[in-house]
Protein backbone atom coordinates (compact mmCIF):
# COMPACT_ATOMS: atom_id res chain seq x y z
CA UNK A 1 0.00 0.00 0.00
CA UNK A 2 1.29 3.30 -1.12
CA UNK A 3 2.24 5.37 2.33
CA UNK A 4 -0.50 8.25 3.03
CA UNK A 5 -0.09 11.56 3.42
CA UNK A 6 -2.22 14.48 5.18
CA UNK A 7 -1.85 17.86 4.48
CA UNK A 8 -3.19 19.68 7.74
CA UNK A 9 -4.02 23.74 8.43
CA UNK A 10 -2.64 24.94 11.41
CA UNK A 11 -0.75 22.21 12.79
CA UNK A 12 1.62 23.89 15.42
CA UNK A 13 -1.03 24.26 17.75
CA UNK A 14 -4.22 22.84 19.27
CA UNK A 15 -6.36 20.40 17.60
CA UNK A 16 -4.32 20.56 14.34
CA UNK A 17 -1.13 19.44 16.40
CA UNK A 18 -2.79 16.42 18.01
CA UNK A 19 -4.62 15.43 14.82
CA UNK A 20 -1.36 15.64 13.30
CA UNK A 21 0.39 13.60 15.84
CA UNK A 22 -2.65 11.26 16.10
CA UNK A 23 -2.49 10.45 12.17
CA UNK A 24 1.60 10.01 12.42
CA UNK A 25 0.70 7.55 15.12
CA UNK A 26 -1.28 5.54 12.88
CA UNK A 27 1.00 5.67 9.84
CA UNK A 28 0.20 8.74 8.20
CA UNK A 29 3.22 10.84 7.37
CA UNK A 30 2.42 14.96 7.53
CA UNK A 31 2.55 18.19 5.97
CA UNK A 32 0.77 21.18 8.08
CA UNK A 33 1.01 24.61 8.11
CA UNK A 34 1.79 27.09 10.57
CA UNK A 35 0.98 30.95 10.59
CA UNK A 36 2.90 32.59 13.21
CA UNK A 37 4.45 30.02 15.56
CA UNK A 38 7.09 28.64 13.58
CA UNK A 39 9.33 27.14 16.53
CA UNK A 40 6.28 25.42 17.48
CA UNK A 41 5.62 24.18 14.24
CA UNK A 42 9.38 22.72 14.24
CA UNK A 43 8.93 21.09 17.11
CA UNK A 44 5.92 19.48 16.25
CA UNK A 45 7.91 18.31 13.40
CA UNK A 46 10.59 16.94 15.43
CA UNK A 47 7.67 14.69 17.82
CA UNK A 48 6.33 13.29 14.37
CA UNK A 49 9.97 12.23 13.09
CA UNK A 50 10.60 10.87 16.72
CA UNK A 51 7.79 8.03 16.26
CA UNK A 52 9.45 7.47 12.79
CA UNK A 53 7.12 9.17 10.50
CA UNK A 54 7.67 11.89 7.98
CA UNK A 55 6.91 15.71 8.34
CA UNK A 56 6.77 18.68 6.62
CA UNK A 57 5.82 22.05 7.85
CA UNK A 58 4.72 24.84 5.44
CA UNK A 59 4.02 28.85 6.56
CA UNK A 60 0.84 29.60 5.46
CA UNK A 61 -2.06 32.44 6.44
CA UNK A 62 -5.90 30.88 5.10
CA UNK A 63 -6.66 34.34 4.67
CA UNK A 64 -4.44 35.38 2.10
CA UNK A 65 -5.90 33.65 -0.95
CA UNK A 66 -3.08 35.26 -2.92
CA UNK A 67 -0.50 33.28 -1.72
CA UNK A 68 -2.16 29.86 -2.28
CA UNK A 69 -1.06 29.31 -5.93
CA UNK A 70 2.78 29.47 -4.37
CA UNK A 71 1.76 27.81 -1.54
CA UNK A 72 0.69 25.07 -3.67
CA UNK A 73 3.75 24.77 -5.38
CA UNK A 74 5.77 24.42 -2.08
CA UNK A 75 3.22 21.39 -1.42
CA UNK A 76 3.94 20.20 -4.92
CA UNK A 77 8.01 20.17 -4.56
CA UNK A 78 7.49 18.75 -1.14
CA UNK A 79 6.00 16.38 -2.19
CA UNK A 80 8.24 15.37 -4.99
CA UNK A 81 11.31 15.91 -3.01
CA UNK A 82 10.16 13.87 0.74
CA UNK A 83 8.07 10.76 -1.04
CA UNK A 84 8.81 10.95 -4.57
CA UNK A 85 4.78 11.45 -5.07
CA UNK A 86 2.77 14.16 -7.39
CA UNK A 87 -0.19 14.14 -4.57
CA UNK A 88 -1.23 13.72 -1.28
CA UNK A 89 -4.24 11.67 0.12
CA UNK A 90 -5.82 13.72 2.96
CA UNK A 91 -7.02 17.29 3.30
CA UNK A 92 -7.71 18.57 6.82
CA UNK A 93 -8.77 22.14 7.04
CA UNK A 94 -8.42 22.60 10.38
CA UNK A 95 -6.97 26.47 10.98
CA UNK A 96 -8.98 29.14 12.49
CA UNK A 97 -9.10 31.84 15.48
CA UNK A 98 -11.87 32.30 18.14
CA UNK A 99 -12.88 36.19 17.75
CA UNK A 100 -15.94 37.02 19.70
CA UNK A 101 -18.60 39.70 19.28
CA UNK A 102 -22.13 39.99 20.18
CA UNK A 103 -24.28 40.13 16.46
CA UNK A 104 -25.56 43.68 17.22
CA UNK A 105 -21.71 44.87 17.55
CA UNK A 106 -20.21 42.87 15.04
CA UNK A 107 -18.26 45.37 12.94
CA UNK A 108 -17.55 44.65 9.09
CA UNK A 109 -13.66 44.46 9.76
CA UNK A 110 -14.45 41.62 12.14
CA UNK A 111 -16.87 40.06 9.84
CA UNK A 112 -13.91 40.06 6.83
CA UNK A 113 -11.77 38.50 8.93
CA UNK A 114 -13.47 35.99 10.03
CA UNK A 115 -14.91 35.06 6.61
CA UNK A 116 -11.46 35.58 5.09
CA UNK A 117 -9.57 32.73 7.71
CA UNK A 118 -12.79 30.42 8.20
CA UNK A 119 -14.76 30.45 4.48
CA UNK A 120 -13.54 32.15 1.77
CA UNK A 121 -9.76 30.60 2.86
CA UNK A 122 -10.78 26.92 2.98
CA UNK A 123 -12.90 27.32 -0.22
CA UNK A 124 -10.16 28.62 -2.55
CA UNK A 125 -7.58 26.73 -0.44
CA UNK A 126 -9.59 23.54 -1.41
CA UNK A 127 -9.98 24.96 -4.70
CA UNK A 128 -6.35 25.43 -5.33
CA UNK A 129 -4.59 21.78 -4.06
CA UNK A 130 -7.16 19.67 -5.89
CA UNK A 131 -4.76 19.05 -8.69
CA UNK A 132 -2.70 17.53 -5.62
CA UNK A 133 -5.07 15.80 -4.15
CA UNK A 134 -4.93 11.78 -4.39
CA UNK A 135 -8.35 10.29 -6.80
CA UNK A 136 -9.74 8.40 -3.50
CA UNK A 137 -8.19 11.14 -0.81
CA UNK A 138 -10.56 12.24 1.47
CA UNK A 139 -11.08 15.82 2.87
CA UNK A 140 -12.36 17.03 6.50
CA UNK A 141 -13.37 20.20 7.22
CA UNK A 142 -13.66 21.41 11.07
CA UNK A 143 -16.32 23.09 11.89
CA UNK A 144 -17.71 23.49 15.16
CA UNK A 145 -20.63 22.63 17.70
CA UNK A 146 -21.65 26.29 17.32
CA UNK A 147 -22.91 25.50 13.91
CA UNK A 148 -25.92 23.55 15.44
CA UNK A 149 -26.81 25.30 18.93
CA UNK A 150 -25.85 28.92 19.69
CA UNK A 151 -24.34 30.75 22.39
CA UNK A 152 -24.09 34.66 22.40
CA UNK A 153 -20.64 36.41 20.72
CA UNK A 154 -20.44 33.62 18.32
CA UNK A 155 -23.23 34.67 15.27
CA UNK A 156 -20.12 35.57 12.72
CA UNK A 157 -18.18 32.59 13.40
CA UNK A 158 -20.51 30.05 13.64
CA UNK A 159 -22.02 31.15 10.69
CA UNK A 160 -19.04 30.87 8.76
CA UNK A 161 -18.74 27.31 10.50
CA UNK A 162 -22.22 26.72 9.08
CA UNK A 163 -21.29 27.84 5.68
CA UNK A 164 -18.32 24.92 5.35
CA UNK A 165 -21.19 22.50 6.96
CA UNK A 166 -23.04 23.53 3.38
CA UNK A 167 -19.92 23.47 1.03
CA UNK A 168 -19.23 20.27 2.07
CA UNK A 169 -22.05 18.80 0.68
CA UNK A 170 -21.13 20.70 -2.27
CA UNK A 171 -17.69 19.18 -2.32
CA UNK A 172 -18.93 15.98 -1.30
CA UNK A 173 -21.42 15.79 -5.01
CA UNK A 174 -18.49 17.57 -7.01
CA UNK A 175 -15.63 15.70 -6.18
CA UNK A 176 -17.40 12.08 -5.96
CA UNK A 177 -16.56 11.58 -9.27
CA UNK A 178 -12.86 10.96 -8.30
CA UNK A 179 -13.51 8.78 -5.51
CA UNK A 180 -12.99 11.63 -2.72
CA UNK A 181 -14.91 11.59 -0.27
CA UNK A 182 -15.51 14.94 1.70
CA UNK A 183 -17.21 15.14 5.85
CA UNK A 184 -16.68 17.56 8.58
CA UNK A 185 -16.68 17.68 12.06
CA UNK A 186 -17.92 19.69 14.67
CA UNK A 187 -15.75 19.85 17.98
CA UNK A 188 -17.44 20.81 20.80
CA UNK A 189 -16.22 22.97 23.39
CA UNK A 190 -12.33 22.07 23.59
CA UNK A 191 -9.05 22.84 25.90
CA UNK A 192 -6.96 24.99 23.33
CA UNK A 193 -5.76 28.06 22.88
CA UNK A 194 -8.85 29.06 21.12
CA UNK A 195 -10.28 32.28 21.83
CA UNK A 196 -7.30 33.61 24.38
CA UNK A 197 -7.46 29.65 25.98
CA UNK A 198 -10.63 31.08 28.24
CA UNK A 199 -12.47 27.68 28.12
CA UNK A 200 -9.34 26.14 29.10
CA UNK A 201 -8.40 28.85 31.52
CA UNK A 202 -11.86 29.87 33.28
CA UNK A 203 -12.97 27.85 35.90
CA UNK A 204 -16.63 28.98 35.84
CA UNK A 205 -16.62 28.98 32.35
CA UNK A 206 -15.22 25.21 32.31
CA UNK A 207 -17.32 23.97 34.84
CA UNK A 208 -20.83 25.43 32.98
CA UNK A 209 -19.44 24.04 29.62
CA UNK A 210 -18.99 20.69 31.62
CA UNK A 211 -22.46 20.60 32.83
CA UNK A 212 -24.01 21.39 29.97
CA UNK A 213 -21.97 18.07 28.24
CA UNK A 214 -23.95 14.41 28.76
CA UNK A 215 -20.74 13.22 29.00
CA UNK A 216 -19.70 15.63 32.04
CA UNK A 217 -16.91 17.38 31.69
CA UNK A 218 -14.90 19.51 28.68
CA UNK A 219 -13.25 18.84 25.45
CA UNK A 220 -9.61 17.95 25.67
CA UNK A 221 -7.33 18.03 21.97
CA UNK A 222 -7.08 14.35 22.50
CA UNK A 223 -10.46 13.96 21.83
CA UNK A 224 -10.49 15.77 18.62
CA UNK A 225 -7.19 14.75 17.47
CA UNK A 226 -8.45 10.61 17.84
CA UNK A 227 -11.76 11.68 16.07
CA UNK A 228 -9.82 12.90 13.08
CA UNK A 229 -7.39 10.19 12.85
CA UNK A 230 -10.30 7.83 13.15
CA UNK A 231 -12.38 9.49 10.48
CA UNK A 232 -9.87 9.35 7.88
CA UNK A 233 -9.28 5.56 8.49
CA UNK A 234 -10.08 3.04 5.55
CA UNK A 235 -12.79 1.69 8.09
CA UNK A 236 -15.00 4.80 6.96
CA UNK A 237 -14.07 4.72 3.82
CA UNK A 238 -18.30 4.82 2.68
CA UNK A 239 -19.00 7.75 4.71
CA UNK A 240 -19.40 10.97 2.53
CA UNK A 241 -21.26 14.12 2.97
CA UNK A 242 -21.54 13.92 6.71
CA UNK A 243 -21.36 16.51 9.65
CA UNK A 244 -20.04 14.48 12.66
CA UNK A 245 -19.88 16.09 15.63
CA UNK A 246 -17.98 15.06 18.51
CA UNK A 247 -18.60 17.14 21.78
CA UNK A 248 -19.44 14.35 24.15
CA UNK A 249 -23.01 15.42 23.65
CA UNK A 250 -22.92 19.13 24.51
CA UNK A 251 -26.45 21.36 24.63
CA UNK A 252 -28.32 18.04 24.14
N1 LIG B 1 -11.04 24.81 20.65
C1 LIG B 1 -12.35 24.75 20.49
O1 LIG B 1 -13.14 24.82 21.45
C2 LIG B 1 -12.92 24.54 19.12
C3 LIG B 1 -14.24 24.09 19.03
C4 LIG B 1 -14.81 23.89 17.77
C5 LIG B 1 -14.06 24.15 16.65
N2 LIG B 1 -12.80 24.60 16.75
C6 LIG B 1 -12.07 24.85 15.50
O2 LIG B 1 -10.92 24.02 15.50
C7 LIG B 1 -9.89 24.62 14.72
C8 LIG B 1 -8.59 24.64 15.53
O3 LIG B 1 -8.80 25.40 16.71
P1 LIG B 1 -7.84 25.25 17.99
O4 LIG B 1 -8.73 25.18 19.17
O5 LIG B 1 -6.83 24.21 17.77
O6 LIG B 1 -7.14 26.70 17.98
P2 LIG B 1 -5.67 27.14 18.44
O7 LIG B 1 -5.17 26.28 19.55
O8 LIG B 1 -5.78 28.61 18.66
O9 LIG B 1 -4.75 26.86 17.15
C9 LIG B 1 -5.01 27.54 15.97
C10 LIG B 1 -4.16 27.01 14.83
O10 LIG B 1 -4.56 27.67 13.63
C11 LIG B 1 -3.47 28.40 13.08
N3 LIG B 1 -3.96 29.67 12.53
C12 LIG B 1 -4.60 30.67 13.19
N4 LIG B 1 -4.88 31.68 12.33
C13 LIG B 1 -4.39 31.31 11.12
C14 LIG B 1 -4.35 31.91 9.85
N5 LIG B 1 -4.85 33.15 9.61
N6 LIG B 1 -3.76 31.24 8.83
C15 LIG B 1 -3.24 30.02 9.05
N7 LIG B 1 -3.23 29.39 10.22
C16 LIG B 1 -3.81 30.03 11.25
C17 LIG B 1 -2.49 28.61 14.23
O11 LIG B 1 -1.19 28.80 13.69
P3 LIG B 1 -0.01 29.50 14.58
O12 LIG B 1 0.20 28.60 15.77
O13 LIG B 1 1.19 29.51 13.70
O14 LIG B 1 -0.50 30.84 14.96
C18 LIG B 1 -2.68 27.31 15.01
O15 LIG B 1 -1.93 26.26 14.42
C19 LIG B 1 -10.41 25.99 14.31
O16 LIG B 1 -10.93 25.93 13.01
C20 LIG B 1 -11.53 26.25 15.31
O17 LIG B 1 -12.49 27.14 14.79
C21 LIG B 1 -12.21 24.80 17.96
Amino acid sequence: MTQRIALVTGGSRGLGKNAVLKLAAAGTDIIFTYNSQREAALQVVAEIEQMGAKAVALQLNVSDVASFSEFAQQVKAQLHQVWGRESFDYLVNNAGVGLYAAFAETSEALFDELMNIHFKGPFFLTQQLLPLLADGGRILNVSTGLARFALPGYAAYASMKGAMEVLTRYQAKELGARGISVNSIAPGAIETDFGGGHLRDNADLNRYVASQTALGRTGLPDDIGDAIAALLSDNLRWMNAQRIEVSGGMFL
